[in-house]
């Protein structure tokens, strides 16, 4: 059975190995950074268990931009041989209301070009690809920046009555 609760500090070393083993380095985030993201007061930390064992963890941010508040997807990580069962749709339904709840209004991220995966994992949820960034890992792979209005997300996936 699959919960969600928020990250807690005793998670780090967990969560840490799992970011290892989902980047490859240079994308991976220290264990520093990762900390950082985790409990910095402006993120939004969320852990799913599967039978309480950790199966995947993400991570928003919140921010302002423009006088609105967009919600920053720092990083979503599913342990390999949980993949394809459902595990990161439900996270990241989690997150989305977590931050539509937060008072954001669109959702922003970047992905690796070639992370074909995750490319097609976020369009299923309705991003939308917005932009291109040169060089955005390791000054030489780019990234897709992706985004997602938030009000629109229920209307559209509201069911068919
Ligand atoms: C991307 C990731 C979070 C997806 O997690 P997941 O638990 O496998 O996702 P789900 O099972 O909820 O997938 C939902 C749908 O997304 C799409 N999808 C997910 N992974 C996909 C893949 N590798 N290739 C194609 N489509 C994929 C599918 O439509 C899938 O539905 P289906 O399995 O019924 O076909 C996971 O692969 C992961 O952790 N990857 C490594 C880390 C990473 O790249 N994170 C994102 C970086 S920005």
């Amino acid at each position: 059975m699959l919960d969600i609760r928020l990250a807690e500090r005793e998670d780090l070393d967990t969560l840490f190995a799992l970011d290892q083993a989902c980047f490859r380095p240079g994308i991976a985030y220290s264990k520093a950074e990762l900390k950082y993201f985790l409990f910095n007061p402006a993120s939004i930390s969320l852990v799913i268990e599967d039978d309480g064992q950790i199966a995947g963890f993400a991570i928003a941010e919140l921010a302002p931009d423009r006088g609105h508040r967009i919600g920053h997807v720092v990083t979503i990580d599913v342990v390999a041989e949980q993949r394809r069962r459902g595990v990161g749709r439900t996270l990241m339904d989690a997150l989305l209301d977590a931050c539509q709840r937060a008072g954001a209004e669109r959702m922003r991220l970047e992905v690796a070009i070639d992370n074909n995966g995750a490319i097609a994992f976020y369009k299923l949820l309705g991003f939308e690809e917005t932009g291109r960034i040169r060089g955005f890992y390791m000054g030489r792979l780019d990234a897709l920046r992706m985004e997602l209005d938030l009000p629109s997300r229920h209307t559209r996936f509201a069911p068919s009555r």
